[in-house]
């Protein structure tokens, strides 16, 4: 699976086990729920893309701001080291990374790791450009695939990172599975680079997820364009809109869909077919917003132990530098 050759990413892609097993659990449960692992088809990421521009969405250019500053203080500590990003995206942010690691060594290692073919192959393409003397693997898969991977392969020194506060979007149980694996994938005395978004003021939050341009809506909503092409869907999407809130008790963005009228949906491919009520919501995102603190507890449980925090002058956002 592991490729240098961006043609092959495709093929990759199509090879992924989608079996819609997961969207029929979330559609069947109540309150109904839908993994958001479905915004992401090349649509969702281009989407994306433009959520990370957002005046609201402060997310993106707060870490990218904290990695403009510190960047070459973390290439200092961790040294050489094989970089692999998890939910690389167009590796926008990543370029204060690599230009730091590219200091310590020209032959670095990168291997970004996307479920979007899409935008892989066109990062992977810019980035071979831009850093002609390092060796760069995209890699087409989920998280999971991913570590479940480089579980199995041997290599020298390891930096797993993952930005953009995406471990946010898993509820505790799932987190705590995607941090054991993570610890798996890493040998002793190899780093793990966490982005953690911050709690702060319910207004700063909601306002980030209901942006004024409606891009996030419109985010939301491609869910179900992507699962109308995926699974021979009949969503329409004028009866649902976007509902976005802060659960302060759980410190959590929720995401919702929600209709206004009641209608049946045929998922055929799945041989799946759901009522939904008039006013019902589908629960498609957690964003949860962490405390340093508590966040630092949670890896150390894993054998991750950090070694140093970084923040902007806000406090909206962190950085979280472990090693196992
Ligand atoms: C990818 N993830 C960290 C984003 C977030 O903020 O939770 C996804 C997102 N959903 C709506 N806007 C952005």
């Amino acid at each position: 699976m592991l490729t240098r050759n961006s043609q092959i990413l495709t093929e990759d892609y199509q090879n992924i086990n989608h079996d819609g097993d997961d969207v029929i659990q979330g559609l069947t449960q109540t309150p109904k729920t839908l993994p958001p692992k479905y915004f992401y088809d090349d649509r969702g990421s281009e989407l994306f893309e433009q959520i990370c521009e957002l005046p609201e969405y402060y997310p993106t250019r707060t870490e990218a701001w904290i990695l403009s500053q510190y960047a070459d203080e973390i290439a200092h500590l961790t040294g050489e080291c094989e970089l692999i990003e998890l939910g690389s995206g167009s590796s926008t942010k990543t370029i204060f990374l690599l230009d730091a690691y590219q200091k310590l060594s020209r032959s670095f290692k990168y291997i970004p790791i996307d479920v979007s073919a899409g935008i892989l192959k066109a990062s992977v393409f810019k980035l071979q450009k831009k850093y002609p003397d390092s060796l760069i693997d995209g890699l087409v898969g989920t998280y999971e695939q991913a570590l479940t991977q480089l579980a199995t392969t041997v290599s020298s020194s390891r930096m797993i990172f993952f930005l953009g506060s995406s471990i946010g979007n898993f509820n505790p149980q799932e987190a705590d599975r995607f941090l054991r694996q993570v610890a798996e994938a890493l040998s002793p005395g190899d780093y793990f680079l966490l982005g953690l978004d911050l709690q702060k003021p319910q207004s700063i939050l909601e306002a980030a997820y209901n942006d004024s341009q409606g891009v996030t809506a419109a985010f939301n909503l491609n869910m179900l364009s992507h699962l109308n092409w995926r699974f021979q869907g009949n969503f329409d999407l004028n009866l649902f809109t976007h509902q976005a809130i802060y659960n302060q008790a759980d410190a959590q963005i929720e995401m919702y869909l929600h209709t206004h009228k009641s209608h049946w949906v045929n998922l055929e491919a799945l041989n799946l077919k759901i009522f939904l009520e008039t006013g019902e919501s589908i629960l498609t995102e957690i964003s949860r917003k962490f405390d340093l603190a508590v966040i630092q507890k949670e890896l150390e449980k894993h054998g991750l132990k950090t070694i140093k925090v970084w923040t902007d002058p806000q406090q909206w956002f962190g950085l979280i530098l472990c090693q196992a």
